[in-house]
């Protein structure tokens, strides 16, 4: 079979179960295009996309300015590694840093790299910098939380699939519950080892759990009182996904490090960053971290158009409308639901949590349901559904939304 024939459903289906491996249970639906909030299917069926790729593609599918910045980069010169400078990196160095508000950008490519790359430069400022004595740094992590695949990552995951037979994993993490500050300060006062605590602002793959008001804040304040450097993954909820630029905007706190991914491209590049400021960022030093791929010319130029975008079309503001919106008008419905028990989010990263058990197959109908009337989302457990739709939506779309996603849950009521 040549590679660019146009297959069926079934057959792309097929060719993947056969040849994959089995890491994934998509939901079945075969993608050949992709435009604004609209995917469409290998059979020409259109759909509203209400997963971005996981809150990649917030600047929409495909976007002209975007995919401009990465063909024309492509024709010129695609990677240099870092053995050699290019005429890139440093414009985009400037531009994010001055963008975000930090001294320096380290580049790599996917977000459980830049994960990592955080987790290495904080134990790093805390030998050098701190004067922890060496191998005993400790890093505080929150339960439930999704920071990607590595081996270091899903050593302080909770998630028994994540963990089972990938042992044995990295020590130097401590866990504790998520949105608990007396948790975070007991942990902090305890142990004199401690180097950072690494947070999402808001849960995105645990089921959006949005912390209580003034968690941030407060936790940030623990930290600076404590010399442990707060860590913000930024992966999911940053670059406008939750109403503001970042998460951490809504309580006003700077992380002294910044970790982002998936959006910094609009999702068409694998492009992901950690900024920090000088005191911390310029503990590395040449030979001590780096990735062939990491800052190419490529990557620098889709990243530099990708925020312009979110700037020039308001897409922090937009999120925040919509999502209210979205909110508000699911609330109506919820009022008299039987099935579904609240939507909970912030800006355009929601979730609907439905009256049934963690491992039922509820919420993965509902999703079969929902594709068959024209929208795409996915669960992140049996009873909650995560609705995260491209930010370039509009008013009359999200309506539309709200109107496919209610109709088909009515279905689903008793
Ligand atoms: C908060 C958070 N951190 C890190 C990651 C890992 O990113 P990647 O899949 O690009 O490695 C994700 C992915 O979903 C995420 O949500």
């Amino acid at each position: 079979m040549a590679v660019l024939d146009q297959l069926t459903s079934q057959e792309a289906m097929d060719l993947e179960n056969k040849y994959g491996a089995h890491n994934y249970h998509p939901l079945p639906v075969v993608l050949t295009r992709g435009e604004g909030v609209y995917v469409w299917d290998v059979e020409g069926k259109q759909y509203y996309d209400f997963l971005s790729a996981y809150s990649a593609v917030n600047q929409g599918h495909c976007h002209p300015k975007i995919v401009n910045a990465m063909t024309s980069q492509a024709q010129t010169l695609s990677l240099t590694s870092r053995a050699f400078y290019n005429d890139v990196l440093g414009k985009y160095e400037q531009y994010a840093t001055s963008y975000f508000g930090f001294d320096k950008l380290l580049p790599m490519n996917t977000g459980a790299e830049a994960v990592e790359t955080a987790l290495k430069l904080c134990r790093k400022w805390a030998y050098e910098v701190k004067g922890i004595d060496e191998n005993e740094a400790e890093i505080i992590v929150c339960k439930n939380n999704f920071h990607g695949r590595t081996t270091t990552i899903i050593s302080f995951s909770n998630d028994p699939v994540a963990r089972k037979n990938f042992g044995p994993f990295t020590k130097g993490f401590i866990k504790i519950e998520y949105d608990n500050l007396e948790a975070l300060e007991d942990a902090l006062e305890s142990n004199t080892n401690i180097a950072g605590f690494l947070v999402e602002p808001i849960q995105g793959e645990a089921g959006v759990y949005v912390p209580s008001d003034g968690y941030l804040a407060k936790a940030k304040a623990l930290c600076e009182a404590h010399n442990v450097l707060f860590i913000a993954d930024e992966v999911q909820t940053g670059i406008a996904r939750t109403g503001k630029l970042l998460a951490v905007d809504h309580e006003n706190v700077k992380p002294d490090i910044l970790i982002l991914g998936k959006a910094l491209s609009g999702g068409a590049y694998p492009v992901s960053a950690v900024l920090a400021n000088d005191a911390i960022m310029n503990v590395i030093k040449p030979g001590t971290h780096g990735s062939t791929f990491g800052g190419n010319p490529i990557a620098a130029a889709v990243a530099i158009a990708a925020l312009e975008v979110i700037k020039e079309e308001a897409l922090a503001e937009n999120a925040e409308t919509l999502g209210q919106l979205f909110r508000s008008e699911l609330n109506k419905y919820i009022e008299t639901s039987t099935l579904v028990n609240l939507v909970r989010g912030k800006g355009l990263l929601n979730a609907i949590v439905i009256d049934d058990d963690e491992d039922s197959e509820t919420a993965w109908n509902i999703c079969l349901a929902l594709r068959d009337n024209g929208l795409l989302a996915k669960p992140t457990h049996g009873n909650i559904i995560r609705f995260a739709p491209p930010l370039v939506m509009t008013e009359d779309q999200i309506l539309d939304c709200v109107h496919i996603i209610t109709k088909t849950l009515k279905t689903f009521e008793l």
